[in-house]
This record gives structure tokens, C-alpha cells and sequence, in this order.
């Protein structure tokens, strides 16, 4: 369970706000908003979201027992609990590394997790969740958005909604501490990846501060074997070159 949840009406980020009073917070605590004027996105972008439609939400998490080396791990427990979630709701999704969860291949979920280190530990982290709910219109700019409503059909009452994600999360964050636990998760997000093993195209990028988005790279044909234990993804080329990619040097192309 969620130690407490607060709903905003409307604020500028529930990740921003989150940080902001993360000292005064237990662990778990969730900022929910039905309305964000300054939603962040990975990479500097904005997240967009019409109002009370979607779940917009935050939860603090203090897993002062981890290495800062670990932070991937929190992503994971994140991506499963949302994969979990969605299989509930009737929606077979698939993780897209490093931040997305996707049903087919159109983006669901956004998330963007900001952690606070402090000696060579996770001192907090904040995990900002997208989920698009029952918004069936989006900005033409956004390359390919679904929603859980369009993809099942039904509508939902985004309130009720939040505490059934919030338990599938904090399912797999209970069992964090347990070392043979977490080697599990490895697998099942490898199961859960989406383009895994199969051919696909590929974008590789040139090392650059310039945004992925901004950048043409090199286009490559190559499949996904996994992520590798520094968290990055692990690309197979067509000639058998095992190639590995940090966040910035890889874009799928669609
Ligand atoms: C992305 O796909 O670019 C990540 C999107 C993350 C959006 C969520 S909405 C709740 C939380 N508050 C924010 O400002 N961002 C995250």
C-alpha cells in the first residue's frame, strides 16, 4: 500500500513538487495530479495530458539499501508493476528500454524516475508515471499514442484507478531487499521487452549533447538480446557484432 496519496486538482509537476518536499516524506508517497501546467517528459520534453483524463502521478521511493549502481533496478520494479497492471486491465504490453511501456507498437506510458544519490546510495528517488487512460484524441506531433481506453474499449474512473497500479508496483519494491529476488526481475523484464529478439531497424547515434530527436545517426538492422549489467541495451548487428548502447546512442525506429 501507498503510505498516503495526494491528489492536486492542478500543479505545475507532481515529479517537481515531489522533489521539492521529498524530505518531509515517507517512503511511498504518491503527488497525483488530474492536471499538469509544466509536465516533464524524458530528454527536456514536455508531457502533455488532457485534463482528468489520465493518470499523471509521482511516488517517492527512499531504498536507502541500494547502490547507487543499482538505480536500473528501480526502473524495472516501475516497468513490471506497470506491464502487471496493464495484463490485469486486459492489455499485453511490452517494455521499450528505457522509459516507455508500450501496447503493440504504440506508447502508453511515459515514465521518468530522478534519483537522489548520496553517499554512493539511492538517498530518494522519484518515479513520474504517464499512463494515458481514457484520452482517445492526441497532438498529431506525438508519433504513435494509444490509451488504455483504446484499447480496451471501456472507461475508467482514473481515481479508482491509481491505488490498483500503486499495489502492482509496490509488489515488486517489497521484494527489493532480497538479492534473489531481484535476480528474477532480470528475467522477467527480458520477457517483457519489446522488439526482443527479433530483426528491426535501428537508429545509432553519434555522441552528442544535441537531442536524439535533433540528430540523424547511422541506420542499422539488428535484434535485441537484453540489457547488460550497466543497464544498457545489447543489439545483435545483422553480421553478429554485439554492439551496446547507453540511452542517448540508440532510437527505435518505428
Ligand atoms: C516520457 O515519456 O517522456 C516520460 C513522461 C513522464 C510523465 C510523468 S506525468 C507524472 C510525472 N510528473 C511529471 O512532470 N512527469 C512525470
Amino acid at each position: 500500500m501507498a503510505d498516503f496519496i495526494r491528489w492536486f486538482d492542478t500543479v505545475d509537476s507532481t515529479n517537481t513538487r515531489l522533489m521539492a518536499d521529498k524530505a518531509d516524506l515517507a517512503d511511498r508517497s504518491v503527488y497525483a495530479a488530474m492536471f499538469q501546467t509544466a509536465g516533464r517528459g524524458q530528454k527536456g520534453n514536455r508531457w502533455e495530458s488532457r485534463s482528468g483524463e489520465n493518470l499523471t502521478f509521482s511516488i517517492l521511493l527512499k531504498p536507502s539499501f541500494l547502490p547507487a549502481s543499482e538505480q536500473f533496478i528501480l526502473s524495472q520494479v516501475v516497468a513490471l508493476g506497470l506491464t502487471d497492471y496493464l495484463l490485469e486491465q486486459g492489455v499485453e504490453a511490452t517494455i521499450k528500454w528505457p522509459n516507455d511501456i508500450y501496447a503493440g507498437d504504440r506508447k502508453i506510458c511515459g515514465t521518468l524516475i530522478e534519483n537522489t544519490l548520496s553517499e554512493g546510495r539511492i538517498a530518494a528517488a522519484v518515479a513520474g508515471i504517464g499512463l494515458n487512460v481514457n484520452q482517445r484524441e492526441f497532438d498529431p506531433s506525438l508519433p504513435n499514442p494509444t490509451s488504455l481506453s483504446l484499447q480496451t474499449g471501456r472507461e475508467y474512473d482514473v481515481r479508482e484507478e491509481l491505488p490498483k497500479l500503486l499495489a502492482c508496483i509496490f509488489r515488486y519494491y517489497e521484494r527489493l531487499d532480497s538479492p534473489y529476488a531481484r535476480n528474477g526481475f532480470d528475467a522477467m523484464y527480458l520477457e517483457k521487452l519489446y522488439r526482443r529478439g527479433c530483426w528491426h531497424s535501428f537508429e545509432e547515434m553519434p555522441a552528442s549533447d544535441i537531442p536524439t530527436e535533433h540528430r540523424s545517426g547511422r541506420r542499422i538492422e539488428a535484434r535485441i538480446l537484453g540489457i547488460d549489467t550497466e543497464a544498457r541495451l545489447l543489439l545483435e548487428l545483422r553480421d553478429g557484432t554485439l554492439r551496446h548502447y547507453g540511452f542517448k546512442e540508440i532510437k527505435y525506429l518505428l
